[in-house]
């Protein structure tokens, strides 16, 4: 008998897939620089406002059931936010408070989807959105950002081949903007914005905008949310706490759904009944997020200080990677990853996987491959550490490119000193 369900061999997290590895080396004594996830408080810690709401909440005796789909406290600080930032007038109906946009894109894949159902991504994507459809036996229809130009996004290839796709069996149910993006730290224009949901509208299809890094925006880039543009369409805004407010381990998101039309009434109900399928999410933590989001004088301190900081350590690393030939890398301007480009025409490395396997066995640097965000001649940098350990680490990549540059590699061997004499503490 077959034990597991098909649909979950689905199941997977490539970001941390070199993790157990990561902690056989550090229990041997390694030092290895992380630089495969994304979670600010190990770098930005928690801002002390926030941790006292938490304790505050504990202590007041918030620790019951709330309401599944939010309480209202942080239901009204997310209302708050999103007529202080972007215009928007919202109703409670229209929040939903998850456990995280993580929480947020089970419902939706789960609610929109029936197998052969598809949903549009564009390449590179965050690669979680891909199990999620997957499991649900959904496909993906995959859009491109180009790193010729920029990463830009190439929309005229998208309605080429929305139209391609729309004669082929299966609807596509929903199309997924990460904005500003990761992997590649692009930020979308208003114009860009305004096509994608002129298209979406045109075709039918639900707009989901994830836009968990909409405060972390640098270089002279804007932000716009997709609710400023979608007026009068149905459309999903995900946000929550954990970048901008650096509080990856409240487990607290949400979703919005702004619109008083047919499709998206029908939506946030449902998406409401999926709240009380796990009854609710960590209530203490809600009370600590709506603190978060009201008090704008601690939190306008906050982002201010990371978004320098960020900026500072992400355009430090595109300068130390330039310094690379084998390597191409776009600046972003905003959240916080940089997606440099390998030239495998003149490196030894048969794969990203092989790439990011060396990088992390012999130069003592943790790294995300390329395939998972659906770039396999890429790998992903979080630029969050100090600039120290990412000058350090930088040139661990820099020498390993060197020393596996086709036909250097004997060479090589013979010259390179042990590794982690001058490397920063593991972090
Ligand atoms: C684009 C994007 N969406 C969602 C998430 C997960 O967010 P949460 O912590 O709210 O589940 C991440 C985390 O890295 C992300 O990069």
């Amino acid at each position: 008998m077959q034990l597991l369900s098909r649909r979950s061999r689905y199941v997977k997290n490539i970001i941390l897939e070199t993790e157990n590895r990561a902690h056989e080396l550090i229990s041997q004594g390694r030092k290895i620089v992380k630089l495969n996830r994304g979670d600010p408080p190990h770098y930005f810690p928690t801002p002390k406002y926030i941790i006292d709401a938490y304790i505050d909440a504990l202590k007041e005796g918030k620790t019951f059931y709330s309401k599944a789909a939010g309480e209202k406290e942080l239901k009204d600080a997310v209302i708050g936010r999103y007529d202080r930032m972007y215009g928007a007038q919202l109703n409670e109906e229209d929040v939903i408070i998850t456990a995280g946009v993580s929480e947020a894109l089970l419902f939706i894949n789960n609610m929109l989807l029936d197998p052969g159902d598809k949903a549009v991504l564009f390449r590179p994507y965050y690669a979680q959105y891909i199990p999620r459809i997957e499991v649900e036996g959904g496909r993906v229809v995959a859009g491109r950002y180009e790193m010729e130009s920029g990463w830009k996004l190439d929309l005229d290839g998208l309605e080429r081949k929305l139209k391609k796709t729309g004669r082929q069996k299966g609807r596509i149910k929903y199309m997924m903007i990460t904005n500003p993006h990761n992997p590649t730290g692009n930020v979308l224009r208003r114009k860009e914005l305004t096509r994608l949901a002129d298209i979406a509208n045109e075709h039918g299809i639900v707009l989901v905008s994830d836009e968990i890094y909409d405060e972390i925006v640098y270089n002279g880039a804007k932000f716009t949310s997709m609710a400023e543009v979608a007026r009068g369409m149905p459309h999903i805004i995900l946000n929550g706490v954990s970048k901008n407010y650096l509080s990856t381990g409240f487990r607290v998101g949400f979703m919005i759904v702004p619109g008083e039309d047919k499709a998206s009434v029908v939506l946030k109900k449902k998406l409401a009944d999926y709240a009380l399928l796990r009854l609710c999410i960590n209530t203490p933590a809600q009370f600590a997020a709506a603190e978060a989001m009201n008090n704008t004088k601690e939190h306008g301190k906050s982002i201010k200080y990371i978004v320098k900081e960020i900026s500072k350590r992400v355009n430090y690393s595109v300068m130390m990677l330039r310094e690379n030939e084998h390597i191409s890398v776009v600046a972003p301007n905003g959240s916080f990853y940089l997606l440099p480009k390998l030239d495998f025409s003149r490196l030894d490395f048969r794969s990203d996987k092989e790439f990011v396997e060396t990088a992390l066995n012999e130069y003592g640097v943790q790294l995300t491959r390329g395939s998972g965000f659906g770039e396999p001649s890429h790998f992903r940098i979080v630029a969050l550490p100090p600039v120290e350990t990412l000058d350090y680490a930088i040139r661990q990549i820099n020498r390993m490119c060197e020393e596996h540059s086709r036909g250097m590699k004997a060479m090589a061997t013979a010259k390179r000193k042990a590794i982690d004499e001058n490397a920063p503490a593991a972090i």
